[in-house]
């Protein structure tokens, strides 16, 4: 009952976001095809980002501050040379998106506005419809891949599986809106983005839930410092799921994090909102478990601009009936963003000849052990290119009708509670090892939640073989450093032994 499309070695790309369209694009005039499971732009975490894109552009800045600020917000873990290599083509990479229409926000006199995020040292972030710059690049990317002929959308079509023959890729089995179809072809690229969906707080939209670690685990790639997974401290606290980010740009303006009392608790005096995000979230997570409010305080910096200069998070706090000109704005950290993914180098292979990877979804060590406020975009926007110019100088081809069945859409509702439990912004080894013995079961089931159970447990696994606290990565019975710093790798089957 499965519908075979033999693609005669045409590239898929797996994912609609800024990654998969950027790669698309890239790829132009090679032909493409790119399965999205929505219409392109509908509920991508591309189209959510406020934070904007990071580039040494200011003429106080160069790629080497970046480099530096990227390698201290990363704690140790940063590949320096990739690091280097992709903030060296950070400027170029804005001018592309700007070649592609995207408006971004400017100054009266033209010149790019640059503002500034945590831990960064210069004015760098680049913006467009001040909080809207996800939005804004999505719009402009999304008329770009609709107006280029060799380019082919299929939406509506959810990858369920990688085939590999002979090692190397051999097709998708993508559920299509009339059912199972299977694209045979050599040539896959994953950009799929993170993991939000298996959080109960998450700032991402819940359909994100790790699909692309589970394709690539199941055909047997390997997945690299899945441990490393970004809470952003400033979540609009409320009952809305997922929850609404408060840019770290706020903070950049000037707003402040206060307690119940009106005092700011963050050890590091003036300033210490802008320190990196994992020291910041741990901070508010504190105050929180040890009986504290937790807010953001906006009244005076940015103050009477603020409803301008973030006009979606001044919407959002309307809406939960918060006048952020008199009121405080209650917080609470919130998983953002997965660092760890599938182990790519600079040209984006995985492990698995015939498998690229691009965006969230890819683990190219750029961020290390703690993500860079805005560094993500720009990552998706270099890396995609150097994406596509590899598959374009693959010999293609390739492709075999192997699999015969569907399999059920993934469901991570059983797996939520297990992650937002044993993997939140503090972890210690008996939760992790409880819930590693609760995915394992899960993951073995073959249902609707195994995939996602897969994801967990290696997940788990992997935040279990790091003994130390480095990072995102807080272990409560290992606080400190281990002396020997190292990326972590696992494949599936190595997370199912070890479990
Ligand atoms: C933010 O706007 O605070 C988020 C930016 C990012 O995640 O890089």
């Amino acid at each position: 009952n499965v519908d075979v499309q033999c693609l005669d070695g045409l590239p898929v790309i797996i994912g609609g976001g800024i990654a998969g369209l950027m790669t698309a694009l890239h790829l132009a005039p090679e032909p493409v095809l790119l399965l999205s499971t929505t219409p392109l732009g509908a509920d991508a975490s591309s189209t959510w980002a406020q934070g904007g894109l990071a580039a040494s552009l200011g003429d106080d800045d160069d790629p080497a501050l970046h480099l530096a600020d990227t390698l201290a917000a990363g704690d140790g873990l940063c590949d320096r040379d990739m690091a280097s290599r992709i903030l060296n083509a950070a400027p170029g990479a804005i001018e592309r998106l700007a070649g592609f229409g995207v408006r971004f926000d400017r100054t009266l006199n033209g010149t790019l506005r640059l503002g500034l995020e945590a831990a960064h040292s210069r004015r760098r972030i680049v913006h467009a419809g001040g909080d809207g710059s996800g939005r804004e690049v999505m719009r402009a990317l999304v008329a770009a891949v609709r107006s280029t002929p060799t380019i082919e959308v299929v939406e509506g079509f959810e990858a369920r599986r990688l085939a590999v023959e002979d090692g190397t890729i051999a097709g998708v089995l993508a559920r299509g809106p009339t059912g199972p179809v299977f694209f045979a072809t050599g040539c896959v690229v994953l950009a799929t983005g993170g993991i939000g969906g298996l959080f109960h707080d998450t700032t991402n939209p819940l359909a994100s839930c790790g699909q692309g670690l589970a394709l690539a685990a199941r055909a047997g790639a390997v997945l690299a410092d899945l441990e490393f997974i970004q809470f952003h401290p400033t979540a609009l606290d409320g009952s809305n799921r997922p929850m609404t980010l408060i840019s770290e740009a706020v903070r950049g303006e000037g707003a402040i994090i206060v307690d119940e009392t009106g005092r700011r608790f963050l050890d590091g005096g003036l300033g210490a909102e802008l320190a990196p995000r994992d020291i910041v979230a741990r901070a508010v997570w504190r105050h929180l478990a040890n009986g504290h409010l937790v807010f953001l305080d906006v009244r005076e910096k940015p103050g009477a601009t603020f409803a301008q200069q973030f006009p979606t998070i001044a919407s959002a706090c309307s809406k939960a009936g918060i006048d952020p000109a008199r009121d405080l704005i209650p917080i609470r950290p919130a998983q953002h963003y997965h660092i760890g993914g599938v182990a790519v180098d600079l040209a984006g292979r995985t492990s698995i000849p015939g498998l690229w990877a691009c965006g969230e979804v890819a683990s190219t060590g750029l961020h290390g052990a703690n993500r860079l406020a805005s560094n993500s975009l720009t990552e998706a926007v270099v890396c995609a290119r150097w994406v596509a110019e590899s598959v374009a100088a693959s010999p293609g081809g390739g492709g075999k009708p192997t699999m015969a069945s569907d399999l059920p859409a993934p469901d991570p509702g059983p797996v939520r509670p297990l992650l937002s439990r044993a993997l939140g912004v503090t972890r210690d080894g008996e939760g992790l090892k409880e819930a590693a013995r609760a995915l394992l079961r899960l993951a073995q089931r073959h249902d609707a939640a195994s995939d996602s159970a897969a994801v967990g447990l290696m997940i788990t696994i992997a935040a279990l073989l790091r003994r130390e606290s480095r990072g995102a990565h807080f272990r409560t019975d290992f606080p400190n450093h281990a002396t020997v710093v190292r990326r972590s790798q696992i494949t599936l089957d190595a997370a199912i032994a070890a479990a």
